[in-house]
This record gives C-alpha cells, sequence and structure tokens, in this order.
C-alpha cells in the first residue's frame, strides 16, 4: 500500500528531525561555524561560575586530587585550565602550614588559564591583593588554552579542568593533547563536567560519553571518582584520535557531538 509506506517514511524524517532538534545536531559545516561562535559568545559573556575555592575544587575532583595536591612540593606545577579567577589555585597559595612544611616542603607553582578575564568581586579583590606580586602564581588570561604554546604553558604535574576547556572548547581533541604534552611522568588530569553534555561518534559509528571515549584511548588510564574524571598516562606520548565538532548546542556548558576523523 503506497499511503502506508509514504506515511512510514514520513514519520522516519520526523523523527529524525525531532533527534537532531533535541541535539541541535548538524553535520554541515556553516551550522558548526555558528554553533562555534554561539559557544564562543556564552564564554565571552561569562554568565557562569567562575568563582570556585580550593573547597569546591576538592570536592568535585574528589580524594586522589586532594591527595595529589597535598604531596606536591616546591618546584612542581598545578596547571588550571578554564580557571575563571583562580580563586582556587590563589587560596592554595594563600593556606596555611606548619613551620616544617613551610621548610621543607613548600608550595608548588600555580598556572592560571582562562580564555576570559573574570568580572572582579569584593572577595575576589582580596585574594587578588593577598597573592599579588607572588612569583608562584602566573595567569594567562584572555586566550584560548589551544592557542597556547606548550613551552608558554610550561609543564605540569597537576592539571585541572573544572567546567573548564574540556567543557567548552569546540577542539577537545586538542585540547586534551596539550594537556598530555605538557603533564609530566607520573601526573593526571582531573576534570570535572557535565558527562553527558559531550558525545562521539565513533568510525564504526556508534556513538559514546567522553568518558567511555577517553577509557578506550590506548596509553590512558581512566578513573571516575566523585564528580570527576581522572586521566592518567601509563606511557608517554599519548595521543587522542582527532575529533571534528559535528553538531551540539551552545549552552553553560554547551552540549556538543564530535566524530572521529
Ligand atoms: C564555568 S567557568 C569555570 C571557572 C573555574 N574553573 C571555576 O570553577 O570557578 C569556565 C572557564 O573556562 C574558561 N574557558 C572556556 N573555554 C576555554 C578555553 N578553550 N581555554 C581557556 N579557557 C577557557 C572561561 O574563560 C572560564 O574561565
Amino acid at each position: 500500500m503506497a499511503w502506508l509506506r509514504k506515511l512510514k517514511s514520513t514519520l522516519a524524517v520526523m523523527s529524525l528531525a525531532l533527534a537532531a532538534g533535541t541535539l541541535g545536531y548538524s553535520a554541515d559545516p556553516v551550522c558548526s561555524d555558528l554553533l562555534v561562535r554561539k559557544m564562543h559568545g556564552v564564554v565571552s559573556a561569562g554568565q557562569f561560575n567562575d568563582f570556585r575555592g580550593i573547597g569546591e575544587y576538592q570536592l568535585v575532583l574528589g580524594e586522589t586530587f586532594t591527595a595529589h595536591l597535598a604531596r606536591l612540593v616546591r618546584g612542581n606545577r598545578w596547571l588550571d585550565v578554564g580557571a575563571g579567577h583562580a580563586r582556587a589555585q590563589k587560596e592554595y597559595l594563600l593556606g596555611k602550614r606548619g613551620f616544617f612544611d613551610w621548610i621543607f616542603k613548600g608550595r608548588a607553582d600555580v598556572v592560571a588559564v582562562a580564555a576570559k578575564v573574570a568580572k572582579p568581586t569584593r572577595y575576589s579583590k582580596m585574594v587578588d591583593t593577598a597573592v599579588e606580586g607572588s612569583r608562584k602564581f602566573l595567569g594567562l588570561f584572555g586566550r584560548y588554552v589551544e592557542d597556547i604554546p606548550d613551552q608558554e604553558l610550561g609543564r605540569a604535574d597537576v592539571i585541572t579542568d573544572v567546567f573548564g576547556a574540556i567543557s567548552y572548547s569546540e577542539r577537545v581533541d586538542a585540547v586534551l593533547n596539550k594537556y598530555l604534552r605538557v603533564l609530566n611522568a607520573g601526573g593526571s588530569i582531573y576534570i570535572h563536567t557535565s558527562p553527558e553534555h559531550t558525545k562521539i561518534i565513533r568510525k564504526d559509528g556508534t556513538q559514546v560519553t567522553l568518558v567511555q571515549w577517553l577509557d578506550s584511548v590506548d596509553g590512558l588510564a581512566v578513573k571516575v571518582e566523585a564528580m570527576s574524571i581522572v586521566v592518567t598516562p601509563t606511557r608517554v606520548g599519548v595521543v587522542v584520535p582527532t575529533l571534528k565538532l559535528v553538531g551540539g548546542k551552545a549552552d553553560v556548558p554547551p552540549e556538543r557531538v564530535f566524530q572521529e576523523v
């Protein structure tokens, strides 16, 4: 029956359109460009929480992160990407410590990277004043991490990304590969994100989440703890596969669908 076949195909087209509408999915490069512009608009508007302190970082990143941070000594480096105001790192530098801790252990150097300079508040100004002039703090504000040369970023023992570049970038593979290049042996990357907001379509057409995708990369040990994804390379020179943004929705944070190319 021709009318039944026509009805079936109309329904199929409608359900595809509905699915596409939910994800804002599009393989069209022009639409992807528009999506990227909208996503950058969200970052420049800066209407998100960019003032989490060290307590919140420890809460969302979990005990492994807290213990790792406690093991860092003078000369180590903590890189926070998508750092916002960098309150967490500034509070880490300002945290109380005992005499022996101060003499023998010291504090790691910290590097904060944020695409957008955070809007100052009364409390943020107080924190800024307290760390002013500290040679332990380096702030790289106003650039996307993907555009900062590895050498300028320097090496790191711990990398954190709390709703940072991993959540907001349209080049999540480039961000991850940068992290993997600058991370010292024995280091880990701690990511806090909305796990369901990042989807990856593999070459065989199956769709996986960011955690599942990372877990399948040879040379990466991936652990989900508290509200974080802990990524630890098990060998040097790990590179994640190249991805292309094929759809999504500009939001806080954005929903993105990537495809392996
Ligand atoms: C939601 S805020 C989170 C800030 C901070 N981690 C916190 O929890 O308070 C997102 C931050 O990521 C930054 N950001 C987004 N995409 C970025 C990118 N590709 N490179 C560097 N920073 C980025 C924004 O400028 C902002 O500082």
